[in-house]
This record gives C-alpha cells, sequence and structure tokens, in this order.
C-alpha cells in the first residue's frame, strides 16, 4: 500500500551492526511510496556500503559535510528543508549523545539542527550501553524536544547478550512513519472518556495528601485518541500539561470531584481508561483553617474514596469498555491481574513504576497488558508512542470481544 506516497524522507544511517537492516528499510520505504534520502556517519559505511544504499534509494547517499560537489546541489540546508521526517535508524549511543547535545560536527547532526521536520530516532545499541544512565537522559532530553523514540525492541543481540537495544524490524519502523506522516482516522464517530494525573486530597486549606502522577501517560493517550478522529473527555487532575488539540478537558482536585465528573458523563461513552492515579483513601474531614504545628504526633483518620473505574466497569446498563492501569513496585502480574479480576475490568495496563524511567513523571513508559484471554508486553518507548500502541491493543480487543 502507498500509504506515503509523495513523502520525503531523510534516512540517518549510524555505525551499528544493525546498519544492515537499513537497507530493507529503504526497500520497504519505496514501496510505500516515499522518497528516501540516505545520509551515513563514516561509521556506518563500515557496516554496510553507500552503493547498497544509493542502489536501493535511486540517490546518491550523502556522507560529508564539507563535500563541494555535495553542497553545490543537495547540501546540508537544501537536504534539511526538503525532509517531511528525518529518522535515524540505526541511531547509536553516539549519535544520541551529540544530538542531545546540539552538536553539528557532522553532516547527519548538522541537517538535525536545521531541519524543521519531525526527527525520529530509532535505537541500536547492547543492552547496557542503552540502559546506562548518560543514554537514558539523553534520550529523555531528546524526548522533551519533541523527538519521537521508536524502539527499541527486547531480545538477543548481536553480542551475545539479552534486553533492550534491538533496533525495530523494518516494518515496525514503516507502521511508526506512516503514523506520524499518515495519521489514521480509525476512532472517528467514537466517543472516549480518560482520567489522568492525581488527585488532592485536602487535610487542611494548604495541605493535601497526593502522588507522583504528571498526567503525561493519560494525556498522551487522550491525544492519540483525539489525533484518530475520537470525540475524547479527559477528566484530569492538578497537572501541570497543555491540553492535547481536540481534547475536552475536565479540571477537577479531588477523588470524589473526579468520580462525580466521570458518572456524571460516562453512560454516553464508548470507551473508559482509567489512567489517573486516584487517592485511595482521603481525609475523614478537611480542618476549615490551617492546623497548628505543636503536638509530637498527629493521628490522620482516613476514609476510602469510590473506586470509579471499578464502578464504571460493573455498571448494568450503558457500560463502556473499561480500562484500567496498575501502578506497581513488585510482582506486577500478580496485582495486576488481581486488579483486572476484582474490579471486573476488560484490560488492565501494569507498568513498573519502581524504575526511573517507567511510570510516574518520566518521558517513557512500558505496559504489559493482561486481559482474561492472555498478556501482552508493550516496550518501553516515549508515552506518545506507547498511547498509539495502547489504543492498536484495546482497538483490537474492543472490536473482537466487545458488545455494548
Ligand atoms: O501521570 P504519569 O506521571 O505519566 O504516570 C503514569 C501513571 C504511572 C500514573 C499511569 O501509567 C498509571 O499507572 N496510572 C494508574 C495509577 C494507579 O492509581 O494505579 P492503581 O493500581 O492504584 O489503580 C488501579 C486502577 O484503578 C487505575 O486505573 C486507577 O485509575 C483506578 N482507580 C483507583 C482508585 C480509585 N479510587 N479509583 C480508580 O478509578
Amino acid at each position: 500500500m502507498a500509504n506515503l506516497a509523495g513523502k520525503k524522507i531523510v534516512l540517518g544511517v549510524t555505525g551499528s551492526i544493525a546498519a544492515y537492516k537499513a537497507a530493507e528499510l529503504v526497500r520497504r520505504l519505496r514501496d510505500s511510496g516515499a522518497v528516501v534520502r540516505v545520509v551515513m556517519t563514516p561509521a556506518a559505511t563500515a557496516f554496510i556500503t553507500p552503493l547498497t544504499l544509493q542502489a536501493l534509494s535511486g540517490y546518491p547517499v550523502s556522507q560529508d559535510l564539507l563535500d563541494p560537489a555535495a553542497e553545490a546541489a543537495m547540501g546540508h540546508i537544501a537536504l534539511a528543508k526538503w525532509a517531511d521526517l528525518v529518522l535515524i535508524a540505526p541511531a547509536t549511543a553516539a549519535v544520541l549523545a551529540r544530538l542531545a547535545c546540539g552538536l553539528a560536527d557532522d553532516l547527519l547532526t548538522t541537517l538535525c539542527l536545521a531541519t524543521t521536520a519531525p526527527i525520529a530516532v530509532a535505537p541500536a545499541m547492547n543492552q547496557q550501553m542503552y540502559q546506562a544512565s548518560a543514554t537514558q537522559h539523553n534520550l529523555q532530553t531528546l524526548i522533551q524536544q519533541g523527538v519521537s523514540l521508536w524502539g527499541p525492541g527486547e531480545g538477543s543481540q548481536a553480542c551475545g547478550d539479552q534486553g533492550l537495544g534491538r533496533l525495530l524490524e523494518p516494518a515496525g519502523l514503516v507502521a511508526e512513519i506512516e503514523q506520524l506522516l499518515a495519521p489514521r482516522n480509525d476512532l472517528q464517530g467514537m466517543r472516549w472518556l480518560l482520567t489522568a494525573g492525581p488527585t488532592q486530597e485536602a487535610l487542611d486549606p494548604v495541605r493535601f495528601i497526593s502522588n507522583h502522577s504528571s498526567g503525561k501517560m493519560g494525556f498522551a493517550v487522550a491525544q492519540a485518541a483525539a489525533a484518530r478522529g475520537a470525540a475524547v473527555t479527559l477528566i484530569s487532575g492538578p497537572v501541570a500539561l497543555a491540553t492535547p488539540p481536540g481534547v475536552h478537558r475536565v479540571g477537577v482536585t479531588s477523588a470524589l470531584e473526579m468520580s462525580a465528573a466521570v458518572m456524571e458523563r460516562v453512560q454516553l461513552q464508548d470507551l473508559f481508561v482509567a489512567c489517573a492515579a486516584v487517592a485511595d483513601y482521603r481525609p475523614k474531614s478537611c480542618a476549615p483553617q490551617k492546623l497548628k504545628s505543636g503536638e509530637p504526633i498527629m493521628t490522620l483518620t482516613l476514609v476510602k474514596n469510590p473506586d470509579m473505574v471499578a464502578q464504571v466497569a460493573q455498571l448494568q446498563e450503558r457500560r463502556p469498555y473499561t480500562v484500567g492501569f496498575a501502578a506497581e513496585t513488585e510482582q506486577l502480574a500478580r496485582y495486576a491481574r488481581a486488579k483486572l479480576l476484582d474490579k471486573q475490568l476488560d484490560l488492565i495496563c501494569a507498568n513498573d513504576i519502581s524504575r526511573v524511567d517507567q511510570g510516574f513523571h518520566s518521558e517513557t513508559n512500558a505496559l504489559h497488558l493482561y486481559w482474561s484471554q492472555g498478556e501482552k508486553r508493550l516496550p518501553l518507548t516515549s508515552k506518545s508512542q506507547l498511547a498509539h500502541q495502547l489504543i492498536d491493543e484495546i482497538m483490537q480487543h474492543y472490536h473482537a470481544n466487545y458488545r455494548p
């Protein structure tokens, strides 16, 4: 299918053993209708020849920043302006570090600085190099700058290690590009209700009980669903995030307010996705004046908040397809499956919040999905990419199993 007809893609290839997959990627991109110009770093040419990628792309491969012949024709600025997308695949730890610092010391990094096109990176490296805090820090920086992170995948590596660091397969990368450049409208006509962010449970006029949720995961799902055509209502606790385009946002503070906002709207919805980190308990009463310090010990009486995702999942009439999240620090599978059953959810998305690169606040996340008949892992990637992958999974289950 020519989903990428006429789309202009600069493919940056850097020095990784996975560079051989660039050949297949170029072929698939051209099959999908894209025009591909390849830029190689010197290290990449040790793994795959420019001639191979020239033959497959149908264009000379650009390699040097200071190449008089190239600058006279398709120089780095012209290439940067030409691109609809710059994809670096495979992206080594070194190129990620140089990009994160804003270095422009070769053709590829220079054109990344010079382009207004979206930039995506598909990392490929040894699993320990990928987990190194410097690499993770660089990835977080790039994501904050708007760079899309695609992958890496998990599995056995060329060096014999096992873990995260494999370049995504070319078919997966083409799917990511299609999602970015030729967005789907597959949720047109659907109504999605989501919760996101923390709740705050007041102790007195100045203090509250809450948690570390930033709202990023829930906002990413809301943004992705709206971009794919759904009418999205997002009920959010207090977070410092802009409302995603096309999303109707309802701001709340406490769990009771969130619950009321959900129950008021839920019966009009096709799907309910509960991503909020709701406080399970609230102070029994909120002091009307600021509590005074002085006593060495203070005792709080807490009462349970309504479990809104369970209430929605147990509706007898007009029940939407109901997806919960589970934030766990241990025994992920056990606790997530218990929540799936107890709350009578259709699907639960478990995340390991003991890890710094996942769950609360981070730009990236990984999910382990559980439903009554099975399970599936969605590996670590940016929350915005993960949101699209999650929606793909939800829609498969919705269409296959759900009869409202
Ligand atoms: O916001 P971020 O910084 O991006 O972080 C994302 C996240 C870690 C908050 C998110 O991915 C996540 O895991 N959200 C659910 C957090 C949570 O409260 O998990 P839980 O296991 O305590 O709750 C289970 C489910 O019940 C959740 O769907 C929750 O929304 C829901 N719930 C819980 C209590 C309650 N009173 N009402 C509910 O609906």
